[in-house]
């Protein structure tokens, strides 16, 4: 007899493990199968995003950022620095800490809550007796029935046609993670989110990084007063990016990679790179996880179809984040994941889709959350917009980063937040007040009436808001 559990997670990323800790909060027996393995086969709790996403390249970030401020910026603090040299595999090594650090992190916590692991890939095998029948193969193999099943089985890399990935020389986010040494030319297709972050990193440590972008607007989800102020940055820094490049044949050699490309003129060009970075978006991932052999339904991209409450087609199987519709992000993965938990108890949870925070770690860092004003001139709404230049912000000038700014925008008649847009430093951190205050549906007024400490770079939140109403104090 197989063991029984009430609810199997397939996948122990963001959207799994939180799945798997919330319903064993909530009193069920839960099991969580997880496939991937460490440098050592062991397992490696997590994810992409712990493994080769969100984790790692904030590690590499933060590193960078600090050789970079050592190279260039600490003088202008009256620090010298002499004899500066760059340890890469020590940074890449530190990198490796911190992961293991969160990989291990889950797994006190599936103790903790009494979740039960197994290291291997899920697959459906049978549905009967109201449970499904779920084989995983791992250094054993045995099938675990369930009365529930959550399938948060992730994403992967999307490849150019004809340039698979080999880790070596065209690399996916997983290669990118770890160069073993600075590419004297890096190239990279797709100027979106992953585009932003290893080029900046690699750009940093001293590579002439050129990233070719498909169409001919930059970073075109992001409101567009973010979006230039955002590219000025960048160009100013030394990353080049190509906008409205087409993309033709990559032929990869010993000597590294060259990539055909008819630039926005419409002028034939190459692009010889010592390495390669493909970052052209994600694929929602069902490999292994035998869907068809219980009848459960993709859509026409592959992701898992479910409804608004992440339920499939099939009764008491869900599915949640990147492997289903929606942004492919890390903490939209958990809401649904802890929202399926709760609702398999019976409760009524709900994702708010409207107020999902966007951060991009580059820097300065661009965040966001609502509505651009793009999307609001196309729906017709009537709004105000307020923006504060971190350049009157009196922390910035402290901290000498004073790049960017923050916007609100807000309902012309009722004053209701509508959208939140910050380029400059720490906004990852600055959106999480727009966050609480858009789920709140605070009006400007609201944020410019509350105190806010000084110095501090939030002030320039406050002075947004009260731009809105024309009336900021220090700009
Ligand atoms: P995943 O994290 O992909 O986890 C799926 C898990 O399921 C994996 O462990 C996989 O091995 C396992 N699995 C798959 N199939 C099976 C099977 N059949 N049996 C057993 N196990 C299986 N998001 C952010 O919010 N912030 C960031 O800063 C950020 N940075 C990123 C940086 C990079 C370079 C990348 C690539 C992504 C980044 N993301 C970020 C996105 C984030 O990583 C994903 O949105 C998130 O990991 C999705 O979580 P998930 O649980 O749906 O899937
Ligand atoms: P992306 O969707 O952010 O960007 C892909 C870019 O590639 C787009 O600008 C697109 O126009 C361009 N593109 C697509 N095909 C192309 C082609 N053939 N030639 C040239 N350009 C092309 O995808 P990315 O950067 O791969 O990241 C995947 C996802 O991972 C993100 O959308 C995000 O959900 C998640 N992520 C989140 C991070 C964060 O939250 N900070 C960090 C990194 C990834």
């Amino acid at each position: 007899m197989s063991k029984q559990f009430d609810v199997i997670v397939i996948g122990g990323g963001p959207g799994g493990y939180i799945a798997a800790i919330r319903a064993a909060q909530l009193g069920f027996n839960v099991a969580c199968i997880d496939e991937w393995k460490n440098a050592k086969g062991g397992p490696a709790l997590g994810g992409t995003c712990t493994n080769i996403g969100c984790i790692p390249s904030k590690a590499l970030l933060q590193s960078s950022e600090h050789y970079e401020h050592a190279s260039h910026h600490f003088s202008d603090h009256g620090i010298e620095v002499k004899g500066l040299s760059l340890n890469l595999p020590k940074m890449l090594g530190r990198k490796d800490t911190v992961v293991k650090q969160n990989n291990d992190g889950i797994v006190y916590l599936f103790k903790k809550n009494k979740v039960t692991f197994f290291h291997g890939r899920g697959s459906f095998a049978a549905a009967k007796d109201g449970s499904y029948d779920i084989k995983v193969a791992g250094a054993a193999e045995e099938t675990i029935a369930g009365k529930h099943v959550i399938v948060a089985t992730g994403s992967n890399a999307r490849a150019l046609p004809g340039a698979p990935f080999d880790e070596e020389t065209i690399l996916s986010n997983d290669g990118a993670l770890r160069i073993g040494a600075v590419p004297k030319k890096l190239g990279l297709i797709g100027a979106g989110v992953i585009g932003l972050e290893m080029g900046s990193v690699w750009r940093r440590l001293g590579a002439e990084v050129t990233v070719l972008e498909g169409l001919p607007t930059f970073l075109g989800a992001v409101d567009q007063q973010i979006a230039k102020e955002a590219h000025k940055a960048f160009v100013k820094q030394g990353l080049k990016i190509e906008l409205g490049a087409t993309v033709g044949e990559i032929k990869s050699g010993k000597k590294g990679v060259s990539v055909a490309y008819v630039d926005a003129k419409g002028q034939a060009m190459t692009l010889e790179v010592d390495k390669l970075i493909v970052s052209i978006g994600r694929v929602a991932n069902t490999i292994g996880l035998a869907p068809e052999v219980v009848g459960l339904k993709l859509d026409e991209r592959g992701a898992i179809l479910v409804d608004g409450e992440c339920k499939t087609n099939l009764p008491n199987v869900w599915a949640v984040g990147d492997v289903v519709r929606g942004p492919m992000l890390a903490h939209k993965a958990e809401e649904e994941g802890v929202a399926v938990a709760e609702r398999i108890a019976g409760q009524h949870s709900h994702v708010n889709f409207n107020t999902i925070p966007w951060v991009i770690y580059t820097n300065p860092e661009i965040a966001w959350v609502g509505q651009t004003e793009e999307q609001l001139k196309a729906a017709g709404r009537a709004y105000k917009a307020g923006t504060f230049p971190f350049m009157a912000n009196g922390r910035a000038r402290a901290l000498g980063d004073t790049t960017g700014m923050v916007k609100m925008l807000a309902d012309a008649v009722t004053d209701e937040i509508l959208g939140v847009h910050i380029v400059g430093p720490m906004a990852s951190e600055l959106i999480a007040e727009c966050v609480v205050a858009m789920e709140f549906r605070a009006s400007s007024e609201d944020i410019a009436r509350i105190c806010h400490a000084h110095p501090s770079l939030s002030e320039a939140t406050k002075e947004a808001a009260l731009a809105v109403d024309k009336r900021t104090l220090n700009f």
